[in-house]
């Protein structure tokens, strides 16, 4: 594993200003916040776009003919285009507004309601969230179709043999994440879509923790669909996206009724609006949409090669200086990972080690991560998990790896 020098294209000092709160202290001293994974920082320009909203043109959108409801519109289908242009889906009525991926992922285990049968197959990796995994378990409980799991490796990796022979003809989903939150493995997706595709099967990708890192390209995948949160990239809480492709979306039924997705209402019959509008009923978080869009573009505006590039030097360098503390225990060691590393230290609880270096400032996640599968599978009750940004540094790293060692020492 090489350390590269830093990258002269990319200028972290600079970047850093757009992000006000990496000036505050924490427990006294300057913040480290390593848990980008669960929700990354705000750049200025994000919250400008959040300001001029309630500043300048806050109105509902799609109903007014009053001019601050075209303006919030306009803005809003215009983030919807930006949104659809980043992933490159096809149609921009292919990417519908969501409160997060949570939303995006139980509004496609919704519609499949009306699909599955009983005994039908759905596949799901060993290395999911929670939310990639529940809903699809209330889908089972409610149509009598069956889960099965892709298993995993000790480096965390899917096995992707096994997967070949749990896919078949009965297979009717299959559902992953891109990147795993816990641990930070790259899946094989384009793999795993096209011999799902094969056996006739849709495929639902998590893309939450792939999206700040990696420009996905939805047509290129083809796959079915993708779904994100914009408070993993730089935007605010509240608001993803799901993107279908519009054969798929056209045959799900709505997920909720209300405002907003109708043609006609009558007491007889209801009719339902086009895409995207189907599946956003009420108002929307308009201003946390719009908020998305800025997000995007700030993060295209640097660059995603770019920002890769220097999470892998970032990775790398905290990789060889953590292995260096006696008793460390990596988990996740996949060739292919984004810049997250799990760890425990022999004989200590994650969590004490979680809240010492709190006390030295340092944001990091301890506990399952939402993904107690995996932690079953390394019979773990949980791990310190270090996640980065670009905005992060190698000096912020230097004072993780002495925050470490202290508390191992206060512990010990
Ligand atoms: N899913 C988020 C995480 O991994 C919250 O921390």
């Amino acid at each position: 594993m090489s350390i590269a020098t830093n990258n002269i294209a990319f200028n972290v000092d600079e970047i850093r200003k757009d992000f006000p709160i990496l000036n505050r202290e924490v427990n006294g001293y300057p913040l480290v916040y390593f848990d980008n994974a669960a929700t990354s920082q705000t750049p200025k320009q994000v919250m400008d776009a959040i300001v001029d909203y309630y500043s300048n043109y806050n109105a509902n959108i799609h109903r007014g003919v009053h001019s601050l409801s075209q303006e919030a519109t306009d803005k809003y289908e215009g983030a919807r285009r930006k949104i659809q242009q980043h992933f490159n889906a096809e149609k921009a009525h292919e990417i519908i507004f969501t409160s997060g991926t949570t939303h995006g992922i139980n509004l496609v285990a919704s519609g499949f309601a009306s699909i599955l049968q009983k005994g039908d197959e759905i596949l799901v990796s060993a290395l999911e969230h929670h939310s990639n995994i529940v809903p699809w378990q209330m889908l089972c409980e409610k149509t009598g179709a069956v889960l099965k799991v892709i298993p995993m490796n000790e480096q965390g990796e899917l096995i992707y043999e096994s997967f070949e022979e749990l896919v078949s003809e009965k297979t009717k989903m299959v559902f992953l994440n891109h990147v795993s939150n816990a641990l930070g493995t790259i899946n094989p997706i384009k793999k795993i879509i096209d011999k799902a595709h094969e056996k006739g099967a849709a495929v639902l990708i998590d893309g939450a923790q792939a999206a700040p890192h990696i420009k996905a390209d939805v047509q290129a995948l083809d796959v079915d669909f993708y779904v994100v949160s914009a408070h993993k990239m730089c935007g605010p809480t509240g608001v993803g996206v799901l993107y279908g492709k519009e054969e798929w979306l056209n045959k799900l039924p709505p997920y909720q009724g209300g405002g907003e997705m109708i043609a006609t209402v009558s007491f007889e019959k209801t009719t339902y609006a086009d895409l995207p509008h189907k599946f956003e009923a009420g108002t929307p978080n308009i201003c946390g949409g719009i908020a998305f869009g800025a997000a995007i573009e700030y993060m295209n505006s640097i660059g995603f090669e770019a920002i890769a590039r220097y999470e892998d030097e970032l990775l790398d360098y905290a990789t060889l200086k953590l292995q260096e503390i006696e008793g460390m225990k990596l988990y996740g060691t996949s060739r292919e990972k984004t810049a997250v590393i799990s760890f425990n230290i022999e004989g200590l609880h994650p969590y004490d080690i979680g809240t010492l270096v709190d006390k030295m400032g340092i944001a990091v996640r301890t506990g399952h991560h939402c993904a107690q599968p995996i932690m079953d599978f390394y019979k773990i009750p949980g791990t310190v998990r270090a996640s980065f940004s670009f905005y992060n540094t190698k000096e912020e790293i230097d004072r993780f790896i002495e925050a470490v060692k202290k508390a191992k020492s206060m512990l010990s």
